[in-house]
């Protein structure tokens, strides 16, 4: 049902808008604190990224949920949120380079605990520690992370620095992808609602046959 609208003396929604009117509150919602937003449209699927090199034994793993896919094509783009804060920072700032894989639902804990680790105070390699497959990547130094329960590897070059600084956002332009032959019809990806609270995939919903306007999109 479409909100009430007021008889008379109604304003424009942008123009003149007083203290008073500009607190109360939409129908059917309530305020959420602005710092918290990034919970609820926070997007995941939660990822792996892999930096250093597999050939020299400086890989290294960590996971992030803040990322978007920036273009599909001419060339691919995919923006991911890493920051200082990370020791794969100045790995990927050197070598420039990186692969992002996709998790499934089965190793959300394993995940979570990559996450909750640094290479920067933990002797043991996260590789060995988390029970990781490094597999060679084709096109880059950091390795794939292999396994039954990794949807898929995407090898990836840095294309654009310059939101870095400001906003710890690297510009990705994937070079090859690699998807598990096991979980094609459908690993369950989990994404991150912030606090370390999960939601898995559930149903499938296709609607291919709606995407009208967007048909070169769909195969
Ligand atoms: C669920 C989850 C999501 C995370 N998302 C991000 C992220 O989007 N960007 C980021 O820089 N760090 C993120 N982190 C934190 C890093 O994974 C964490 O700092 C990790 O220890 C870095 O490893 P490293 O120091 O060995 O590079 C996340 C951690 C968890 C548990």
């Amino acid at each position: 049902m479409p909100p009430k609208r007021k008889a008379s003396g109604e304003t424009h929604p942008h123009k003149g808008k007083s203290q008073s009117s500009a607190s109360q509150k939409p129908q059917g919602f309530k305020s959420y604190t602005l710092s918290h937003a990034y919970r609820l449209i926070e997007p995941g699927p939660v990822l792996l990224v892999s930096t250093g090199s597999l050939s020299q034994s400086t890989h290294n793993i960590m996971t992030i949920g803040f990322h978007m896919v920036m273009q599909h094509e001419s060339p691919p783009l995919v923006g991911i949120t890493l920051g200082p804060w990370d020791a794969s920072f100045a790995t990927l700032q050197k070598q420039r380079e990186c692969v992002l894989a996709v998790p499934s639902v089965e190793i959300a804990e394993k995940v979570v605990d990559i996450g909750n680790t640094s290479a920067e105070d933990s002797e043991i390699n996260k590789w060995d520690r988390f029970g990781l497959d490094a597999l060679p990547a084709t096109k880059v130094d950091a390795p794939l992370v292999g396994g039954p329960h990794v949807i898929a590897n995407v090898e990836c070059v840095v294309e654009d620095t310059a939101m870095v600084h400001k906003y710890n956002m690297w510009v990705l332009r994937p070079v090859q992808a690699w998807v598990s032959a096991s979980e094609e019809e459908g690993g369950r990806m989990f994404h991150h609602r912030g606090q370390g609270i999960m939601v898995a995939d559930g149903e499938v919903l296709d609607f291919s046959r709606r995407m009208v306007k967007w048909q070169e999109f769909v195969d």
